[in-house]
């Protein structure tokens, strides 16, 4: 990574936080030490003691509880931590975790949306709203950054990822930390980030969710580990581990991916916490024969804290009286733990301030989220100039559609109590107040009713204009959110065909969690936008992009199929011998479908803008270079000149792909490895500058012990505005 803010060291070690926890263990009883390894979740881990949190409180209680997830709001959070700091022995405070994906109160877009930006300032703007926020609620940790790199749109936790992949996705899970955690986790407005989920989650076949995934060593390294190992570098405090098997193994009984990739390869001292009863699923896995054994295999293997189940607390004790666990490894987990808390600051501060407490989105909240939201959106088409719409010469305008008047815009891992998304017709009526807006849903969001479409068409033939907001309800993306189809559902393309078959101009705006399969509706419409669930400032984002107060530079950081047959489907893919040629479509005997037309509806790095854009092609700052010399640090620079040749003010992503034309291994045909989105004035021309390095050029092979190699040879550098860049230039590795 190259193109990106330097990467913040761990948080470092001191001496006093050492010598605190050493001090620790010698007091600890083995069951306080287990103790703390175990992670609660609020409301759902029932038992004796009261209630539904009975458990909870009673584990706080006598010392046997490190930390507990779902605990929300400043005065739950000091209760229950008054209970561990004053009622137990050792008065440890506990650490409260929680999910905060793309916001608190104030809801971001979801994360496939903000790396459409292809502006990690949104996600660092992201972090630090939802981190004062959640913090200001007794939050100490969130469960987040999710860097899972996915080539699977079926599967419903695409939304929740960086998309298909691996440089942007490190360069989002970068700012996502820096955003969270600043350079003091013991701040009143910041909390510990978690990497997750360790690894190659997104890899799950057919994409259905926790589904095997079985990954070469290449694969895993080149496509699945580098954002890991960014966020590691940019000092994520925690880490998860994944539901699935890795390779016949599963991630949280994995001691090469835990042990020995992160802890010893990466040098993470930080916390390995287990996803919900991750632990225990190592029996339904069919890895350990009952629960002494999936807690043995997964502290073994380097889980550190146990989440919801409780195989370690329950029997780390036998185990480690017959010589099953090693008292080292015992020691080391139990440390992890007490360096998170001790760099949250809670064992001097484990109370929130309950005056300060965050209860609704504030202002610059809101403001932060409206603007996120509009640089995510992503300009499909617009044929002839439809958007922006003319506010000075739109009488009448039908907004329709299921989503038009929905605050189901927020997406997957909106917090219960988060603030519902403003409707986007409301939106529209305010930033058009000269125009009659009128309104019809014409068919619900799902399901066989249509009996709605005949008013929305009547709408749409009475109206200079239509706005049709259709797509994905929230509940069908985000996690077990797996889809077989990936078009919209219900009857939402037939609404779109009827309002289109009046004649009146319709731009559809898009909303969803994934990559939808756009269809010939397209072609009858004269603009889509792909809106993603905004968050909460859905409707102001999307009429400021329909307007033009905003105009669109999003990209799509991820392929749209045009079926769902040809998923997988990624820009990245690895080369094949009998590649497709469209100058030859004709051709039997090479890798295409027989059935669909080659290549995605859409590409990555793919999105349209209010005005136009010239690339140069790229020029190099030199044209050979060595394997040494790149060992040794050297780098070429890339340069492109870029002009805005429309009569608007706009932003282009530029974008620098490599591609290694012969390599000891088959690499994929083309990998992006810097991005910069520019504002450019109309007329205005400029240069963009991208570094390339040793870690752009060079690849892991297949070697188990993790070897990066650099070979001799041509690389060419291709720049553009998507995956599809032509412009080249080749460099000669000598
Ligand atoms: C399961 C999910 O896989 C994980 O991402 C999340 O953090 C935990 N549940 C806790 O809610």
């Amino acid at each position: 990574m190259n193109q990106g803010e330097p990467a913040m060291p761990n948080p470092a070690r001191t001496d006093e936080h050492e010598a605190r926890i050493a001090g620790l263990l010698g007091r600890m009883t083995v069951e306080e030490k287990f103790g703390q390894l175990q992670q609660l979740a609020w409301a759902w881990n029932t038992g004796p003691g009261g209630g539904s949190t009975g458990a909870v409180e009673a584990a706080a209680r006598k010392g046997l509880l490190g930390s507990v997830l779902n605990v929300v709001g400043a005065a739950n959070s000091n209760a229950v931590q008054r209970i561990a700091v004053e009622e137990s022995r050792l008065g440890i405070p506990l650490v409260f975790g929680l999910d905060v994906i793309h916001g608190f109160h104030t809801t971001f877009p979801i994360p496939l949306a903000q790396a459409a930006a292809f502006d990690p300032e949104v996600t660092r703007t992201d972090g630090e709203v939802s981190a004062a926020e959640a913090r200001s609620n007794g939050i100490h940790w969130t469960f987040s950054p999710m860097v899972d790199v996915t080539h699977e749109p079926r599967w419903g936790r695409i939304a929740e990822s960086p998309g298909e992949d691996p440089y942007l996705a490190a360069r989002y899970a970068v700012a996502k930390v820096h955003g969270y955690q600043g350079d003091d986790l013991s701040a009143p407005d910041r909390v510990a980030a978690c990497a997750k989920h360790f690894a190659a989650y997104g890899g799950a076949e057919g994409g259905r969710d926790y589904n095997t995934v079985d990954v070469s060593e290449q694969r895993l390294r080149n496509l699945y580990l580098p954002p890991f190992e960014a966020a590691v570098e940019a000092g994520a405090a925690t880490v998860m581990a994944a539901f699935n098997t890795v390779s016949g193994v599963p991630a949280h009984a994995n001691p090469r991916t835990l042990t020995g990739v992160l802890k010893d390869g990466w040098g993470f001292d930080g916390v390995v916490v287990s996803d919900w009863t991750g632990v225990q699923e190592l029996i339904a896995h069919g890895s350990a024969a009952d629960e002494a054994e999936a807690g043995r295999l997964a502290l073994s293997a380097g889980v550190d804290l146990e989440m919801v189940s409780t195989t370690f607390v329950d029997h780390g004790p036998a185990l480690l009286e017959r010589g099953e666990l090693s008292r080292e490894r015992l020691d080391d987990a139990v440390a992890r733990v007490l360096r998170l808390k001790l760099r949250l600051g809670l064992f001097e501060r484990p109370y929130v301030e309950v005056s300060a407490e965050i209860t609704a989105p504030g202002v610059g909240a809101r403001a932060a989220a409206r603007e996120v939201a509009g640089r995510c959106m992503v300009l499909l088409k617009n044929d002839g100039g439809a958007l922006p719409l003319d506010a000075t010469a739109l009488r009448t305008l039908a907004v329709l559609g299921p989503f038009a008047d929905s605050g189901d815009l927020l997406g997957t891992w909106a917090l219960p109590g988060a603030p519902e998304a403003v409707p986007v017709l409301r939106s529209l009526r305010e930033a058009l107040p000269h125009a009659v807006v009128t309104h019809a849903p014409g068919v619900p969001a799902d399901g066989s009713d249509v009996s709605g479409l005949p008013e929305a068409v009547a709408t749409a033939t009475a109206a200079d204009a239509v706005v049709l907001v259709v797509g994905e309800p929230s509940e069908i993306s985000g996690e077990a959110a797996v889809r077989s189809d990936l078009g919209l559902p219900g009857h939402q393309e037939e609404l779109i065909r009827a309002v289109a078959a009046t004649g009146t101009p319709c731009v559809v705006v898009l909303v969803g969690g994934r990559p939808l399969t756009i269809g010939d509706w397209a072609d009858q419409v004269q603009a889509v936008v792909m809106a993603w669930h905004p968050g909460i400032e859905a409707g102001p984002a999307v009429a400021d992009v329909l307007t033009g107060a905003v105009v669109p530079g999003g990209k799509l950081p991820v392929t749209f199929p045009r079926t769902v047959g040809q998923v997988p489907l990624y820009y990245n893919h690895e080369r094949t011998g009998r590649p497709y040629d469209p100058a030859v479509p004709e051709e039997k005997y090479v890798s295409k479908y027989l059935d669909v037309q080659d290549g995605p509806r859409f590409p990555f790095g793919y999105g349209l803008s209010y005005t136009t854009f010239d690339l140069g092609e790229p020029a190099l700052s030199r044209e050979r270079i060595s394997v040494r010399e790149l060992r040794e640090g050297a780098t070429v620079e890339v340069t492109v000149r870029v002009r805005n040749t429309g009569d608007r003010d706009g932003e282009e992503v530029v974008q620098l792909y490599v591609r290694d034309p012969a390599a000891s291994i088959v690499r994929p045909v083309r990998q992006l490895r810097g991005f910069q989105r520019v504002r450019l004035a109309a007329g205005e021309e400029r240069a963009v500058r991208f570094t390339v390095g040793a870690e752009d050029i060079g690849f892991w092979t297949n070697d188990p012990a993790g070897v990066f190699t650099l070979e001799p040879g041509e690389i060419h550098l291709h720049t553009g505005n998507s995956s599809h860049a032509r412009a080249h230039r080749t460099l000669r590795i000598t």
